[in-house]
């Protein structure tokens, strides 16, 4: 059994998948959305998008980096698979659920869950541009408004060759309002063979066990979850191997924060680090009273440096 680190745009970036998979228990991770328009992207547009690149596209962790496109046009979204692939990428995985209006309103994402035509076009131009050994995947939602389109949409998918298929179990319209229904995977699955990763409202390890119980699929990808207990994936493996599940607490996750600060900082700069930290540390108050506290006395300091010496003594 796989589990997935999900691409979250404006999260999920390499550093926090480099943390992230610091930890363990994930297997595998996708960036966040590459947008193809017409052109074809610079090699520094890659770069930036998926460094890991640079190590034969795992992290420093070893764990493998799928790079993901988005996008309406199948022949410039398979112009920059090649091109990503040339770069090392490990495998290609096509976008077909985000909800983002400035996204869809460019024909990117969600919109194209209205025609399984053009998703089939898209995925077979791609599947036929790239080495046979390099993985092509796709990442839908169950459909633009009528989640019973999911069948007919996971078949065209399934018909392009596509390696697999991840599917986050809520329609756009749904938007991420819970619950996620994944009750529809095992209907997918009476109708095709592909593999199917489940995605969608995991957030601890009662939750992972009881979409294993509706949806009994191999694979699964977890995404909000993580940013409120970085600790879910090594759980599940230790739940899975029928080991104690070493609890979350604020002890356990503060030390990750200053490190996180440190590399994002390196990453972009250090007002960057400022943001993305206190996002985090956000997520995390959501299931933890300790990091709250935290959240609440450093969530108004703007400098950098201030920012950064309270964080340190606080995650002392
Ligand atoms: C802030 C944010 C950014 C996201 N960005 C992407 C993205 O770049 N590509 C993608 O396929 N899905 C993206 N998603 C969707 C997630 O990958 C995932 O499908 C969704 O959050 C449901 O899983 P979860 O309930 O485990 O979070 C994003 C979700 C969020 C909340």
């Amino acid at each position: 059994m796989k589990l997935f680190l999900a691409p979250m745009e404006g999260v999920v970036d390499w550093v926090m998948r480099d943390t992230l998979t610091q930890i363990g228990g994930v297997d595998q991770c996708v960036t966040e959305f590459l947008r193809v328009t017409d052109r074809l992207h610079p090699e520094s547009v890659f770069l930036k998008n998926c460094p890991e690149l640079r190590t034969g596209s795992r992290t420093r962790w070893g764990t493998p980096v799928f790079v993901q496109l988005l996008g309406g046009h199948a022949e410039p979204l398979a112009l920059n698979a090649e091109r990503a692939v040339k770069l090392g990428a490990l495998g290609i995985d096509l976008n077909f659920g985000c909800p983002a209006k400035s996204v869809n309103r460019h024909d990117g994402g969600a919109t194209l869950l209205k025609s399984c035509d053009r998703i089939h076009t898209i995925v077979d131009t791609v599947r036929k541009a790239v080495p046979s050994h390099i993985p092509v995947t796709a990442k839908i939602r169950l459909g633009f408004d009528d989640p019973t389109k999911c069948i007919e949409i996971a078949q065209a998918v399934e018909e392009a060759n596509a390696t697999w298929l991840t599917i986050h179990c809520r329609t756009k319209t749904d938007g991420y309002k819970p619950p996620a229904y994944w009750e529809w995977i095992p209907r997918i699955k009476e109708k095709t063979k592909i593999k199917i990763i489940a995605n969608g409202e995991i957030w601890n390890v009662h939750d992972f066990h009881r979409c294993v119980e509706v949806t009994q699929c191999d694979d699964y990808m977890i995404g909000r979850g993580v940013m409120s207990n970085p600790f879910i994936f090594k759980q599940i493996k230790q739940s899975l191997k029928q080991e104690t599940v070493e609890e979350m607490n604020w002890e356990r996750a503060k030390p990750l924060l200053p490190q996180f600060f440190d590399a994002s900082t390196l990453y972009i700069n250090d007002y960057f680090a400022v943001s993305r930290t206190k996002q985090w540390l956000k997520a995390l108050s959501l299931k933890n009273g300790e990091a709250k506290q935290v959240f609440d006395q450093i969530k108004i300091l703007k400098k950098p440096q201030e920012f950064q010496s309270e964080l340190i003594r606080f995650t002392r």
